[in-house]
């Protein structure tokens, strides 16, 4: 049924980035005009290339036109010839930090190797804190006796508020389930902060079920009984690595895709496939485009499309095959055949 109430069109920066980004984002935009929703896009030519090209990696005037934004869709970042963390720290980390996107949530939905039931879940993963906030430093370096310290960065606040966003999460769903993971039989200061947080967010949800899961031991679930799970909430490093392996197991990175959010709505959210810029593959017209699709989808849920978003999900779910661009059209022909 068509709706009659007027449409509202979201302003989204779009950073195609680097690599595949451009290719994947061209694709995702696709689909969510082909879904009906009105988008006014403005590009930000951003990432590694960008970098090389002219030192720009993200100016002050550049965030604060990009938080004027009601979302970000981000495709790739990072270029070959880029040292280590120019653009992971002075772009992306920075987008997530200056815009309090505290929130890193990725879905995972698929059939694990080996398994024959599907299985659904999601992770939050502190996206602030932790070993992501860039505390330590070194000295004597590139000598016998250089020392490099890299700190983790555990506040109260940090760690509650995204504990309580995963249990206000897992509130909603059938399952109403969150398993804590950390490390805290080794990271005693910090982990003892999280569970002790945990326990104490989980008294305010009698109604949530709760468990705690090492990390390692989250590693052999993942692979062994992905089924146990419902919400993950999870630290910023742990978060990174276990969303890797989530997305290994539910069908491939290629499909995995993520909400860096800021719930307060201080300011626009990010949404970006997990994926990297996979150079050896750019330009060649193959990269799966689903990642930043689905990533687009969580966009629309943000944005109050959630209809588009529900319908854009059931068009991926049926098996797709050919270039980026047939990916894309193939997905658009499916939505447009429901509307
Ligand atoms: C991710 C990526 C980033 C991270 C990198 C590119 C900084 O791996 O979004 O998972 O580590 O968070
Ligand atoms: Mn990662």
């Amino acid at each position: 049924m068509k709706s009659t109430a007027p449409r509202v069109t979201h302003r989204v920066a779009v950073i195609g980035g680097d690599g595949i980004g451009p290719e994947v984002i061209a694709e995702a935009l696709k689909v969510v005009r082909a879904g009906g929703v009105e988008l006014d896009t403005t590009f930000f030519d951003l990432g590694g290339a960008r970098y090389l090209r002219d030192g720009e990696v993200l100016s002050d005037d550049t965030l604060a036109a990009l938080g004027e934004f009601d979302a970000i869709l981000l495709g790739a970042v990072g270029t070959p010839g880029v040292p280590p963390g120019v653009i992971e720290r002075g772009l992306l980390l920075k987008l997530r930090f200056s815009l309090d996107l505290y929130i890193n949530q990725r879905p995972f939905t698929g059939t694990a190797p080996g398994h024959t039931q599907p299985h659904s879940f999601v992770v939050i993963r502190e996206n602030t804190e932790g070993s992501y906030a860039g505390e330590g430093g070194v000295l004597r370096k590139g000598t016998v006796h250089e020392v490099a310290t890299q700190g983790s960065v555990n506040t109260r606040f940090g760690v509650e508020r995204c504990i309580r966003y995963a249990f206000e999460l897992a509130a909603q769903r059938e399952r109403k389930h969150v398993t804590l993971v950390h490390k805290t039989n080794v990271l005693t200061f910090a982990g003892d902060l999280w569970q002790r947080t945990f326990d104490a967010v989980a008294t305010e949800f009698p109604q949530v079920g709760v468990a705690y899961n090492h990390v390692d031991a989250a590693c052999i679930y993942f692979v062994q009984d992905p089924h146990r799970y419902d919400v993950i909430v999870t630290d910023n490093l742990f978060g990174d690595i276990l969303t890797d392996l989530g997305g290994a197991v539910s069908g491939g990175i290629g499909l995995a895709s993520s909400a860096n959010l800021n719930p307060a709505r201080t300011g626009p959210s990010l949404f970006e496939p997990v994926h990297g810029s996979a150079p050896d593959i750019a330009g060649k017209g193959v990269a799966n485009p689903l990642a930043a699709i689905l990533s687009a989808a969580l966009m629309l849920d943000h944005l109050g499309e959630s209809a588009t978003a529900d319908a854009i999900r059931a068009a991926c779910n049926a098996p797709v095959s050919g270039s980026t661009i047939a990916v894309g059209d193939e997905i658009c022909r499916r939505l447009q055949g429901n509307r």
